[in-house]
């Protein structure tokens, strides 16, 4: 197959502002200078896998103005192949506005912008291309029918899917997504919310997600690493210590990695091993795409 990573999904610009300490309704709070650079959880995902030298590219839809082009940019420089991400005329490039409080937490706001005209007939014109492809990387920042007809073609290809349910939208995961997603990847807020189990461990919660149709499963536990959990069995993977200055994007590396390592034929634990290394170096450092690792780095 031509490329390793297809990822469908979107692109943002990340317009992020550090804080001291996040404003209550009504409040006005002073913040760090603002830094503008390029994220959205699709072309977050592209970039980490493309960084860490898989072949890679992406299909999504940007706006015909200066974040546009930092988009572009970005993606060329981490060696993304670009010819499918359409340059939509008169639409702004979707954004996100990002606070990052003091522990290198963050709260974001996303407006789709260009994302939000993805549409299930851009995925029809891609028939090939995702044939063409391993793994297919999806998130859930572009209309959930695009992402689901972007699944079922994957599954027509023999191509794997990968999924990120986040933002988890707020009516249930389209029922030929959740089964087409080996893995479905979730962090413990959204394994909650999907699998319906309210306390539990990690693991349970993995558990009622396989049970609800998904073939297999990763939950990342933040600095605590991940649990794997498909017709193998359970994997725990350890996290890495690592001195957090911004967590953005951290999942998206994470997921990125990961796809890359099953389109390289890795199981799923071993996979899932990397690319815990990955998300731990991206916090490391300010902002999502700008903090991914390449391959070297790893040692
Ligand atoms: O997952 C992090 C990403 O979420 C940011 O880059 C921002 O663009 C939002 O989409
Ligand atoms: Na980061």
């Amino acid at each position: 197959r031509r490329y390793d990573v297809l990822v469908v999904g979107s692109a943002n610009a990340d317009l992020t502002v550090r804080v001291g300490r996040r404003p209550g309704p009504g409040e006005t709070v002073p913040g760090s200078d603002l830094v503008e650079s390029p994220g959205g959880k699709g072309a977050n995902q592209a970039a980490a896998a493309a960084r860490l030298g898989a072949r890679t590219t992406l299909l999504a839809r940007v706006g015909d103005d200066a974040y546009g082009e930092l988009l572009l940019e970005a993606q060329r420089a981490a060696g993304t192949d670009v010819g499918h991400v359409r340059v939509e005329a008169g639409a702004r490039t979707g954004t996100a506005m990002i606070v990052v409080g003091p522990d290198g937490d963050n709260a974001i706001v996303v407006s789709p912008g260009a994302n939000a005209r993805l549409s299930p007939e851009d995925v029809a014109a891609a028939d090939a291309l995702i044939a063409d492809s391993a793994v297919l990387s999806l998130q859930g920042e572009v209309p959930w029918e695009t992402t689901a007809a972007a699944a079922r073609a994957a599954r027509r290809a023999g191509t794997r899917v990968v999924l990120n349910p986040s933002p988890v939208p707020p009516h249930d995961l389209p029922h030929d997504l959740l089964t087409a997603a080996d893995p479905l990847v979730v962090n413990e807020h959204e394994a909650r919310l999907l699998s319906g189990v309210a306390d539990g461990s990690p693991a349970d919660r993995a558990h009622a997600l396989r049970r609800r149709g998904a073939r297999s499963v990763v939950v990342t536990l933040g600095a605590d690493g991940a649990l794997t959990l498909d017709d193998e069995g359970a994997t725990t993977v350890p996290g890495v210590p690592a001195e957090a200055v911004d967590t953005t994007g951290a999942g998206d590396a994470f997921t990125g990695a990961l796809a890359w390592r099953l389109a390289q034929g890795d199981r799923l634990g071993e996979a899932a091993r990397l690319a815990v290394r990955v998300a731990a170096v991206s916090v490391t450092r300010p902002g999502a795409q700008t903090s991914y690792p390449a391959a070297e780095e790893l040692g």
